[in-house]
């Protein structure tokens, strides 16, 4: 469609249609008895007519949803503008790759970017033309249960990874693309107590220096839907913050994108305090330019009134109903709405051969060793294995927000295990992952088998939905039960590899202290099971490095590793010091800090220099050195590049991760690994909160994990 033909149609819009057009409701509001609607479009008083014209669909994401949609709503009532489905597309569609907080860990930016696109692939086809991903929400405490679906505490990594994930989901806007959105805009991470939905407070400086810089990524990278947070900022919930969605978002960064409203945030304005009724919650998200509310009809209930009584203008709603034509054509709806795919389509791309071998490659880089006495890999021919725990046998090891993937279509870890392993392979649950499980009847069993085999492979951590929306924690140690089940097996068979399943970092160093290996897989999704065996047994060395730091107790939280120094930082972790910024219980350093994953192999390190030690604005200097494989089989090694800018306008972290770069070495192979830092990498937004660099004196780190120390000095003059 040309712009003069979008024109024509919006030219032909009634004042209803344009509304409507902005307004989005979920696929399961619409109850149909015997064809009569029913369910909450009914109460909401939406007529057949009214659906038939809704700009967008949630969530109908199967034939019947679509064909019905097809059938009962667009052909029927002779629809001129194609309704969109938009949808939950998160870590995949039918075929499950890792929960991203995993698959940030691989730090490969174009495995994310494959994964994406696959999960685009199986989507379009199902009828899907928007997805609600990508959630860029930065995360410091992992008491958040949503932690699950983002990238992690790093801005950087944020940025690349959702960048990353944009250009999958939307390529060039093919018939196998889907519009991509960038979610949760802003801060939503940074709820206080790591308590969902809860109060969010910080600086400017916080603001544009570590929470905005990953939603800037994706609109650069041409994110065509952003997605305001349910949380607050500087007081005012974001669905009506002018200042983020109208300065920052349309002005400041030029964004013509649509906006979507998170789900019933429209009427949590009033419960937040912010509108006294639904009218003023209308006008308000209007004025921000949200142009579409989900799930809740305050538009369709009062932007007509606002019209008439001149609040609104007429020319504000055709820009916000352009912006939707617009997406629509670009996605080529009005062509082909996608309503209409076949069956043998779908079933030649869902859970093809090609999607499950990314899904596998993406599961064995995503997982990170975390301990590893020389234990793993283990012999493929070791005489006797008992698999104890209870993911060990589970078809459901893909976590939350997995849309149409189905554990039907999973193998379980110990079923790959049997076709790998020459060995004799025992079985016990041992306990369930509930957190609140207490039935301790499994485990004699379990001490049995451990008792009779040279190796146990133990299988702890959450259950697949416990890491989620609305799934805060107070605690993030294991269920007392899988601590007893540990303790009891080695009482038998000190012998132990731990195999963690988990949305989010927990407390484990009660298991970091007492077994040989942990390999956590995260939810590892659809070949989670292979992935695993082909880790144990070393057919692929462990890769992945932490997206987010562990804490050693929950009440370290909110811990990260680009914190700022303080005027009182801790002169030594192992013992109290007086008048420190320490505890005098306990120690501030996490279990396992931000970048860290173990290998099969011993990276070395060396040769770490800068082609200059100082370089103005408009130059560059190269930082180089050489990394080795020290072992006996080839591993990839992420190596990271931190830069601490010693002084500033206001206080700087410690450390900032300011790039990276994952190589495969061959035994004994070495390689130069550079990178070039520039003015532009050094920018912030300092006192003024104008964006740039400051001269000054920095340091450059390299190293495997932010912990590293290996540096040189540098100028900018
Ligand atoms: C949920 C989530 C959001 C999701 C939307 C639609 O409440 O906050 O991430 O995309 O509703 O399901």
């Amino acid at each position: 469609m040309t712009e003069k033909e979008l024109q024509a149609i919006l030219d032909g819009m009634t004042t209803e249609d344009k509304i409507l057009q902005l307004t989005q409701m979920p696929y399961v509001y619409f109850k149909k008895d015997g064809g009569e609607i029913t369910g909450p479009v009914k109460e909401m008083g939406f007529s057949e007519a009214d659906i038939s014209r809704l700009g967008t669909i949630l969530n109908a994401r199967n034939q019947s949803a679509v064909t019905d949609l097809l059938e009962n709503y667009q052909l029927k009532n002779g629809a001129k503008i194609p309704m969109a489905i938009m949808a939950d597309v998160t870590h995949g569609f039918k075929t499950a790759f890792p929960i991203w907080l995993g698959l940030a860990c691989s730090f490969d930016e174009q495995l994310a970017e494959n994964c994406s696109k696959m999960a685009a692939t199986e989507a379009s086809v199902a009828g899907v033309s928007m997805t609600c991903s990508t959630m860029v929400d930065l995360v410091r405490d992992p008491r958040w249960g949503r932690v699950m679906e983002s990238f992690g505490e790093d801005p950087y990594l944020g940025e690349v990874m959702g960048a990353a994930n944009i250009r999958g989901f939307q390529g060039n806007f093919g018939r196998y693309n889907v519009a991509a959105c960038a979610k949760h805009y802003v801060g939503y991470g940074a709820c206080e107590a790591g308590r969902d939905y809860n109060t969010v407070d910080m600086s400017e400086y916080t603001l544009r220096n570590v929470y905005l810089p990953p939603f800037k990524a994706c609109i650069e990278a041409g994110a065509q839907i952003l997605m305001p947070a349910f949380n607050i900022m500087f007081g005012v919930p974001m669905t009506m913050n002018n200042k983020l969605m109208v300065d920052i978002l349309r002005e400041e960064w030029g964004f013509n994108g649509v906006t979507v409203s998170d789900y019933n945030a429209f009427p949590e304005a009033i419960t937040h305090g912010l509108a006294q009724n639904e009218k003023e919650v209308a006008y308000k998200a209007f004025d921000a330019e949200v142009d579409i509310e989900m799930a809740t009809a305050t538009y369709v209930k009062y932007l007509k009134e606002l019209l008439q009584e001149g609040k609104i203008s007429m020319a504000q709603l055709d820009k916000s109903v352009m912006r939707q034509l617009k997406l629509k054509n670009k996605l080529g709806l009005f062509e082909n709405p996608r309503y209409s795919y076949s069956e043998e389509e779908k079933q030649k791309l869902f859970l093809c051969e090609e999607h499950r071998a990314l899904a596998l490659t993406a599961a064995e880089e995503s997982a990170v060793l975390l301990k590893n006495d020389g234990v793993l890999p283990l012999d493929i021919n070791t005489e006797s294995i008992a698999f104890i725990g209870p993911h060990a046998n589970e078809k459901n090891i893909l976590g939350a927000w997995v849309t149409e993937c189905s554990p039907d279509d999973v193998t379980p870890v110990l079923d790959c295990v049997k076709d790998v392993y020459k060995g004799r392979v025992s079985y016990a649950k041992g306990c369930s992952w509930d957190i609140d499980d207490c039935d301790e009847s499994g485990i004699k069993e379990a001490v049995e088998i451990a008792s009779k085999v040279k190796t146990v492979v133990l299988t702890l951590g959450e259950a697949p939905n416990d890491s989620s929306e609305g799934c805060s924690k107070l605690n993030l140690d294991l269920p007392e039960i899988q601590y007893k089940l540990l303790d009891e097996i080695l009482k038998v068979n000190k012998n132990v590899v731990v195999l963690l399943f988990t949305g989010r970092p927990l407390t484990i160093k009660r298991v970091h202290d007492k077994v040989r290996a942990i390999l956590n897989m995260w939810w590892p999704g659809t070949e989670g099971g292979r992935a695993t065996a082909n880790l144990l047994f070393g057919k692929k060395s462990p890769c992945g490095k932490l997206s987010m730091t562990f804490p050693i107790t929950v009440a370290q939280c909110p811990v990260y590793y680009n914190h700022f120094n303080t005027g009182r930082p801790r002169s030594d972790d192992s013992k109290r010091v007086p008048f420190c910024s320490g505890y005098i219980d306990g120690p501030n350093k996490p279990l396992y800090p931000f970048g860290y994953g173990l290998s099969y192999v011993k990276f070395e390190y060396s040769n770490f220099s800068l082609s200059a030690n100082k370089f103005t604005a408009g130059e560059s200097i190269k930082a180089s050195v050489l990394v080795k494989n020290a072992g006996n089989i080839e591993a990839k090694e992420v190596v990271q590049l931190y830069i601490r800018d010693e002084f500033g306008s206001i206080v700087r972290p410690v450390k900032e991760l300011k790039g990276f770069k994952k190589i495969l070495l061959n035994p004994g192979e070495e390689q130069e690994v550079c990178f070039e830092i520039d003015e532009k990498m050094l920018s912030f937004y300092g006192a003024d909160l104008k964006y740039g660099a400051e001269k000054g004196t920095f340091i450059a780190f390299v190293g495997s994990n932010s912990d590293t120390d290996y540096s040189i000095k540098f100028e900018l003059i």
